[in-house]
């Protein structure tokens, strides 16, 4: 359905990766930083995803270094069933196993202090 819209930030992330290992380090390739990505790519125009207490752009979105996120990532394990049927307004995201593993990931890593 959105076969497309995977094929560009592959082939952005291909080019990029072939940039930085010309210029010497690239940032680590891990579950936390690439579910980073896909929250920015899918969940960043209502959720605030980024670590700390900022609100999220759209009202009532949950904040995703919220409790009741973690509750809902962690506890619950809705991400799968939220993404796939879409929810408030949103439409599905077809995202993979991998990339609700990785973002799931990243989620948690919001929590961990
Ligand atoms: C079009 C806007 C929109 C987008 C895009 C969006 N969400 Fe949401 N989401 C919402 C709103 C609004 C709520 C809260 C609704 C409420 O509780 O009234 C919500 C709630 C949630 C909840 C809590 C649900 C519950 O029942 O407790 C989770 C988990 C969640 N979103 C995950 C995600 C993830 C993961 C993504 C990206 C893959 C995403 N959302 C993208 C609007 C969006």
């Amino acid at each position: 359905m959105f076969r497309h819209a995977h094929t560009v930030p592959l082939l952005m992330s291909l080019a990029l990766g072939g940039c930085a290992m010309a210029g010497g380090h690239r940032s680590a390739d891990t579950p936390q930083t690439r579910g980073h990505a896909t929250a920015q790519r899918a969940c960043a125009a209502c959720h605030a995803v980024e670590p700390g207490g900022a609100a999220s752009p759209r009202e009532r979105a949950v904040p995703f270094a919220s409790l009741e996120m973690r509750h809902t990532v962690g506890l619950d394990g809705r991400l799968a069933d939220l993404t796939r049927r879409g929810h408030y307004g949103m439409p599905p995201i077809a995202l993979d196993a991998g990339e609700l593993t990785d973002l799931q990931a990243y989620i948690e890593s919001l929590h961990r202090d």
